[in-house]
Order: C-alpha cells, then sequence, then structure tokens
C-alpha cells in the first residue's frame, strides 16, 4: 500500500517537474478527518467581495518567482498525513513544442490578441541548449509570425555566431507572444496570460542554459526587478536550470558604445556551454 502511494506521490512530482515547478512544500495538514472529506465548495459570504486582481496576481507572482519560494522541504511520505484526493496523472511524457502551440491555438487570452497579426510562437531547434527570451515581437516579426527577424534580431544573430553557433542551433521566444501596440512594454496581465505557455516550452526544450534579453524576461523568469544594467553578466536560477541576464539588443541599437557588454556576456554563454556538465 505505501509503496503504491510512493508511486503516485513519484508521478505527481514528475508531472509538475516537466511544468518546470522544481520547489514542494508541505502545507500543515488538517486534522485527519477532515483530510478524507471533498473539498466544500467555495461559496462568498453575503456582502464579500471577490479577491481583488492585485491580490489575485499577488499570489501568481509568489508561486511564480523562484526567490520568493520557501526553502525546499522535500516531504517524508507518511500516509497518515497526506492523503491524495485526485487519482495521480497517468506518468506523462513530456510536452512537445507541436502541443504546447496547438494548446496556444489563436489565442485570445489578453487584449494583444486584437491589434496582432500574427502569433509569434518560437523559432529553433526543440532540443537546444541554449534558449533566448526577449520581450515582445516587434513590426518585422508581427508580419512574418517570428521571433527576432528585425535589426535586433540581426544583432542577435551576430552574436550567435560570434560564440560559434548558429541560429538553428538555438530555441528563441519572448515573454509574449503578441505584438504590444506601438512596441511597448507587455504589462503585467498579458505577461500572467502569456508565461505559462513560454514555461511549457523551456519545460519542453529543457535546455542547459537561458538567456533572458532585457529587464522584462529577467523579471518574468527570475523575479528580479533591480536594474539590468546592475545584474546584466550572471547566472541565476530558473526552476532548476541556469539563466543568464543580459541586455536586449534593441538597447545596444541604441546605444551602440555599449556593445562590448553584450559581447561579454555571450563569452560567457559560450564558456558556460563549452564547459564540462
Ligand atoms: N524584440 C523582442 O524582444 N523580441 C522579438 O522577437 C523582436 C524584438
Amino acid at each position: 500500500m505505501e509503496d503504491n502511494f510512493n508511486e503516485e506521490l513519484k508521478a505527481w512530482f514528475e508531472f509538475y517537474q516537466e511544468l518546470g515547478i522544481e520547489n514542494f512544500y508541505r502545507r500543515t495538514p488538517a486534522p485527519k478527518s477532515e483530510t478524507l472529506l471533498p473539498p466544500k465548495p467555495h461559496v462568498e459570504p453575503k456582502g464579500a467581495t471577490a479577491p481583488s486582481l492585485a491580490d489575485q496576481k499577488a499570489t501568481l507572482e509568489t508561486v511564480r518567482t523562484p526567490l520568493q519560494i520557501p526553502k525546499p522541504i522535500m516531504p517524508t511520505l507518511k500516509l497518515s498525513l497526506f492523503e491524495p484526493v485526485a487519482p495521480a496523472p497517468a506518468r506523462r511524457e513530456r510536452e512537445t513544442l507541436e502541443q504546447i502551440r496547438e494548446d496556444l491555438g489563436d489565442c485570445q487570452r489578453c487584449r494583444l490578441a486584437k491589434t496582432r497579426k500574427t502569433i509569434v510562437f518560437g523559432q529553433g531547434n526543440p532540443h537546444a541548449e541554449l534558449v533566448f527570451v526577449g520581450e515582445g515581437p516587434g513590426a518585422d516579426e508581427d508580419e512574418q509570425g517570428l521571433p527576432f527577424v528585425g535589426r535586433a534580431g540581426k544583432l542577435l544573430n551576430r552574436m550567435i555566431e560570434l560564440v560559434g553557433m548558429k541560429r538553428e542551433e538555438v530555441y528563441i521566444c519572448n515573454i509574449v507572444k503578441c505584438r504590444p501596440p506601438l512596441n511597448r512594454v507587455p504589462e503585467k496581465d498579458e505577461i500572467e496570460a502569456c508565461s505559462p505557455y513560454l514555461f511549457r516550452q523551456i519545460a519542453a526544450i529543457q535546455p542547459r542554459l537561458i538567456c533572458c534579453l532585457g529587464a522584462p524576461a529577467v523579471r518574468t523568469l527570475l523575479g528580479i526587478k533591480e536594474g539590468i544594467t546592475k545584474i546584466r553578466g550572471q547566472f541565476y536560477d530558473f526552476a532548476g536550470t541556469q539563466a543568464l541576464a543580459t541586455v536586449h539588443p534593441a538597447y545596444i541599437l541604441r546605444n551602440p558604445r555599449e556593445e562590448k557588454i553584450l559581447r561579454e556576456d555571450f563569452e560567457k554563454i559560450r564558456d558556460f556551454l563549452k564547459a564540462p556538465r
């Protein structure tokens, strides 16, 4: 019986790990008599207001931001404390990018759908060791349905070649898949609607290294809010995968004298990928 339970629990862990969730901790259990009851439907007390959007977002942030997640505690498996209430998922194959794209469909989950021409899902090697995450498609990307094909993309290609790689070898995507009007920075609710697909793409690819291009990517993946020029060039952890923060190529197009900082960071990428595992 206990073996069975351990198997089920393992399947649950694997299921969540495939979604990119690596840290688990155990809530204080309810008294035993309650643990076996089905959950009661939530009924708002009369006159109560639903939690504000800000509260809901704050909750999401806490779940998503690796730096705020409490220290993981691997549970000691004790039947009496931890009764599963739903059947464990069958052990799942890792999702493919095609499945994620299909699930995204003709996405209407945020207001960017109204103004986009094309969904820019991502491009490149589905088994890439290196994944680049930018901010969001611009006009050229919106036209062509491909990420980083405009001026910033040309610079990114040059940097990729500088480290001895080809664009086809890496995977390139963005935190939002639709162009924000006038290329504005994507807003929080747009990022919240779209980033689960990004997390699933990363979980499907399982790269060795993620390169966050610019502050919005750093904030979304790493939960770091400091200025990008302060924290760039350093490696962080994204759900067990190393992630390097660097400036967005568009910043270098606006400040060409700073190109050396992008080069420096790409040299770090090259050294990281060359180093034995
Ligand atoms: N800038 C981005 O952040 N992403 C693109 O795809 C193009 C430009």
